[in-house]
């Protein structure tokens, strides 16, 4: 894993974006992993820009993302749909079709879950998957105890994930207990991810994340064996890794060609 930590959330997300703005401008037809949360949105507010501003275009992109709530609407305004439509999707020249994401409403949910894979593969994979991290260590919604294995499915969601995302929601009991993700294999296919973390109540998970054993109980840890992964982070997400004078060294020692920004 590349670790960059940057001195805030804006110029983290501000890197996260130059990544995926170059991919789009090598490859115009590049295939997106996308999250949502609260966590990527300066990151799509920096995509839009660049959009407006600077001639980046998504008309040939095709994006697939990871998770959806089983049993809301696409057109609720809690589903990932919208939140994908209003953060970003509605903002840039995204050609209809070219934006997945797992059916939370398909009658058939095992069926619906293998074509979306296959759909991925259709599209040649993920060239770059965008991600961020549970306050219990779940990237998408792959909760502790996932497989390591695992391909998109149906997930339960744990408590601690039902009480984090009842912001959205209003009341926990509120917040669907089921979820469609991508799995930690699916994930792992991408070709490129970027991390991004930010805040304290995150320098546990990151911890363990990055310099915790691989472990089931931290489905974020897998990423240790990916082998081209960059995690952005601010200073408070970092706070708690025990190498973070040497990443600090190795981003500050980079040559020149190496540098993203
Ligand atoms: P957040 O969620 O970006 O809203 O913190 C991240 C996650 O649960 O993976």
């Amino acid at each position: 894993m590349e670790v960059i930590i940057k001195s805030d959330k804006a110029e983290a997300s501000k890197l996260g974006a130059k990544i995926i703005a170059r991919l789009i401008r090598q490859n115009n037809k590049a295939v997106l992993g996308l999250a949502t949360g609260s966590t990527p949105l300066q990151l799509y507010k920096q995509l839009v820009r660049m959009h407006q501003e600077e001639g980046l275009s998504f008309k040939d992109v095709t994006t697939f993302n990871l998770d959806e709530y089983v049993g809301l609407e696409s057109d609720n305004p809690c589903s990932f749909y919208s939140e994908m439509h209003n953060n970003l999707f509605c903002h840039i020249d995204m050609a209809k079709g070219a934006t997945h994401l797992p059916d939370g409403m398909a009658e058939n949910i095992p069926d619906s879950c293998a074509a979306y894979e296959a759909a991925i593969a259709a599209a040649g994979g993920i060239d770059l998957q965008l991600l961020g991290i549970g306050h219990d260590g779940h990237l998408a919604f792959n909760e502790p105890g996932s497989s390591l294995a695992s391909r998109t499915r149906l997930k339960t969601l744990s408590q601690k994930t039902i009480k984090a995302n009842s912001r959205f929601f209003g009341s926990e009991d509120k917040v669907p207990r089921h979820v469609m993700t991508m799995g930690l294999s699916t994930i792992m296919a991408a070709r490129q991810c970027i991390l991004l973390a930010f805040g304290m109540d995150k320098a546990e998970a990151v911890r363990d994340m990055i310099e915790g054993p691989v472990s089931a109980s931290c489905p974020g840890s897998i990423l240790q064996f990916h082998e081209r992964t960059i995690v952005l982070l601010d200073p408070e997400a970092a706070s708690k890794l025990r190498r973070k004078q040497y990443y600090l060294d190795v981003y500050a020692s980079k040559p020149a060609w190496q540098l993203w920004d």
